[in-house]
């Protein structure tokens, strides 16, 4: 009989949490020209298993462009840095994580994954434990674009921050360098924050990663409908919406919308509105940013974290930088 493995796990967004963070932004965001709601809520246990079905399409490279660099450099972040604790913010399945903590050491390593969905926590953690017994794992249900309060970490040794997947590119511009330098001010000398981004591309690679040809992406985005169907009792029609994937050049960002195919009222009555769309009309339901190598070393510089050393896979245009808070 084999033991069951345990690992902690502390939800800093229990019902009441989640409940005031998503209705205060669909409400400001279903009332603002044009609608646009936040990434964060596509990812209940349905929608982050399509993420992780989107990782294996064919038209989104960039997830396994960083695992290749992960695959080739693991071993060189690990000398580096010498940390023995890890926190990663949207960890998903932590999938590529696994290349770190390998190339770490799992034995006594700790391992903080961050994200909001539990199911994608749960079921991740109880992998990882089951894979790497000696490892010391604690989830953390929380929300990064709030400052982060952590389980206790070790004092001693060097702590890894990393944020992989180009998630840093689901924040808008003007909020990217005030999540950086928050990033940077929990940092000490010796730590490390590692950032994997997707970097700018021909036109047509950027939009297709977006809107695939099986419709996985189109049905992730309209997860949201879903999502906001069951948790604010709003009456969307998914198949009344299309979705949209556009590259916003002034903003070096790839846009999803959902599309109104008519003229139409939606009933949200968690928050007591009637939202009306007209025919045509469209929501943008994320943005993905792409970078360029140096904007994206001067923004961190501009947040005060200085590289310490940068891989890039040019072909495939995914960029890996090891920073400290320098
Ligand atoms: N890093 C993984 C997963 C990327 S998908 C990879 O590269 O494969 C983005 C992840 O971020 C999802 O697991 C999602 O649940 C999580 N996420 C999205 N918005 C978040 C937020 N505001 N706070 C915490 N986690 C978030
Ligand atoms: C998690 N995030 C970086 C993904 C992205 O590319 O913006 C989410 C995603 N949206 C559509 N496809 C994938």
């Amino acid at each position: 009989m084999t033991a069951t493995r345990t690992y902690g796990y502390t939800d800093t967004l229990d019902a009441e949490h989640y409940a005031r963070a998503l209705n205060a932004d669909i409400r400001a965001g279903l009332t603002a020209t044009p609608k646009s709601t936040a990434p964060t809520w596509f990812y209940d246990a349905r929608g982050s298993d399509l993420f992780e079905e989107i990782t294996q399409l064919p038209e989104y490279p960039l997830w396994r462009a960083e695992l290749g660099l992960l695959q080739q450099h693991a071993g060189d972040i690990a000398a580096r840095t010498g940390a023995r604790s890890l926190v990663e913010l949207g960890s998903g399945a932590s999938t590529k994580t696994k290349l770190i903590i390998e190339a770490l050491g799992p034995t006594g390593l700790r391992y903080v994954p961050v994200d909001v969905s539990a199911d994608a926590l749960h079921q991740a953690s109880a992998q990882l434990v089951t894979d790497y017994p000696g490892i010391s794992l604690h989830a953390l249900r929380a929300d990064f674009t709030a400052p982060l309060v952590l389980p206790e970490l070790p004092d001693s040794g060097s702590r890894l921050l990393a944020f992989l997947g180009s998630t840093l590119g689901n924040f808008r511009r003007s909020t990217r360098g005030p999540f950086l330098r928050g990033l940077r001010d929990i940092m000490r000398p010796e730590d490390f924050l590692l950032i994997g981004a997707d970097l700018v591309k021909d036109e047509g690679e950027m939009v297709t990663a977006y809107d695939d040809a099986q419709g996985v992406t189109a049905a992730f985005n309209k997860n949201l409908l879903h999502v906001l169907n069951h948790e604010l009792d709003a009456d969307f029609d998914p198949d009344s919406f299309d979705h949209v994937a556009v590259w916003n050049a002034d903003e070096s960002h790839i846009e999803m919308r959902l599309r109104s195919r008519a003229e139409q009222r939606v009933k949200v009555r968690g928050l007591g509105l009637s939202v009306p769309f007209e025919d045509g009309e469209e929501w943008i339901t994320e943005r993905s940013a792409k970078f360029t190598v140096d904007g994206l070393r001067a923004e961190m510089a501009d947040a005060g974290l200085r590289t310490d050393r940068l891989w890039a896979d040019q072909e495939a245009g995914f960029t890996l930088i090891l920073a400290t808070a320098g």
